[in-house]
């Protein structure tokens, strides 16, 4: 049987069989094989006749003093600890080819974590109860970010405040359906993509951390918006103002943008992701997402015990041929995306916002979404 799966395994000696021989029994090769069926061999695609533009509230159709109102409420739920935050910083970074986690990555000296904890800083006074920061990591960068924040005293946040839980893994195949052997001779397994950021919020007893802090709302956003607003009042007001169970934020997108779209597919509330968009549907759907999100803990509770899908994205990896030697090809990568959740709320709004001083992407190392763009935007929002 696992020769099936890993064709080396006559040529490897005694000791490396036993190690893999441990590592996979640990997996559910059930399931990879329907990954593999559903992902890749009979994949479905979005349908462009089924998806819709959905409805968002446009930030400058709230008038002053109703933004002001919803800023007051969202204050005071703040300062009482009824909001956390939660952060997504268990990527590759791939396309960026920073060496270490992305969160480390400095603007004049000034990290992309650190960006976002001076923002938190401010409820360390006396008027307020703490946020908390729950951050998920993975395997290929939970040491490093751990020994990050360490180094610099964990931005003046009291040490305690801070969480940091692992999200999930899965194993990558070559396009054959065998597993792939990393050079040090173990089944390879890489995170899975952010999708399972709510199972691992489960499963790791931060949910029930969160909740026994009397915490009732959480603000997730992705490690690499350099201008994001972290616990952002005014999408937060809007949040207990409906009563939502998920409040998103969205921004318009630029032509041939890589961002996914808030859209209804089929009725139901979802995230086209930009890899997944039909042909022509650029410029049809304006709405783009931009990996800010509120979440009541109610509606956590109940993903957290949801099955989420796999998409299937394809990836030039480092693995052992069948000959032994290292070689570097494109495997088949799977992934959740959180978002696949949404069609579990039935209270959804999306605020959609101006992109200066709300989104500034840090995605490539040159070009679009890059170290310059976000240099600058940094600047220009006073930031560094
Ligand atoms: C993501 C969104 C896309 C959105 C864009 C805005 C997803 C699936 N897609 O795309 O709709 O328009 O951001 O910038 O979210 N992460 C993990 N674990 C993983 C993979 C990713 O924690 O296994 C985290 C990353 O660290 C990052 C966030 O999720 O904070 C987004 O991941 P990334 O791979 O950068 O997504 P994009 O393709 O840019």
């Amino acid at each position: 049987m696992i020769e099936k799966w890993i064709p080396q395994y006559d040529k490897l000696d005694a000791s490396d069989q036993q190690h893999l021989d441990e590592s996979f029994k640990t997996l559910d090769v059930d399931h990879i094989e329907k990954v593999y069926e559903e992902t890749y061999v009979n994949p479905t695609t979005v349908d462009m006749g089924k998806i819709e533009e959905i409805q968002y509230i446009s930030a400058d159709d709230i008038e002053d003093f109703q933004k002001e109102k919803l800023r007051d409420s969202a204050k005071a739920s703040i300062f009482k600890g009824e909001f956390a935050v939660l952060l997504m910083a268990g990527g590759q970074g791939t396309r960026l080819q920073h060496p270490g986690p992305k969160g480390t990555f400095s603007f004049d000296g000034v990290s992309l974590f650190e960006l976002q904890a001076r923002q938190l800083q401010k409820y360390m006074s006396e008027d307020s109860a703490p946020v908390h920061w729950y951050i998920m990591t993975s395997d290929i960068n939970h040491v490093e970010t751990l020994s990050f924040f360490e180094e610099n005293k964990y931005f003046d946040l009291p040490k305690d405040n801070i969480h940091f839980f692992k999200q999930e893994h899965f194993p990558p195949v070559k396009k054959d359906k065998t597993l792939l052997l990393t050079p040090e001779k173990e089944i390879m397994l890489t995170p899975n993509g952010n999708g399972g950021i709510f199972a691992s919020l489960y499963n790791s007893g931060m949910l029930e951390d969160m909740k026994r802090r009397g915490v009732k709302h959480v603000f997730m956003n992705n490690v690499d918006n350099a201008v994001v607003k972290v616990l952002d009042t005014l999408l937060a007001g809007l949040h207990l103002d409906n009563d939502n169970e998920v409040t998103s934020k969205s921004i318009a997108p630029k032509p041939g943008e890589s961002v996914g779209r808030l859209s209804l597919v089929d009725g139901v509330k979802a995230v086209v992701e930009y890899t997944e968009l039909p042909e022509g549907a650029d410029r049809r759907f304006l709405n783009g997402n931009i990996g800010i999100h509120i979440f009541s803990t109610d509606f956590l509770d109940t993903v957290g015990k949801a099955e989420m899908p796999y998409h299937l994205a394809l990836k030039k990896l480092d693995f052992l041929d069948i000959d032994l030697n290292v070689v570097k090809e494109e495997v088949l990568k799977f992934e959740k995306f959180y978002f696949d959740a949404f069609k579990y709320a039935e209270k959804h709004n999306t605020l959609q916002v101006d992109r200066k001083s709300e989104f500034s992407p840090l995605k490539n190392k040159e070009g679009k979404d890059s170290v310059e763009t976000a240099y600058q935007d940094l600047k220009s929002e006073g930031l560094i």
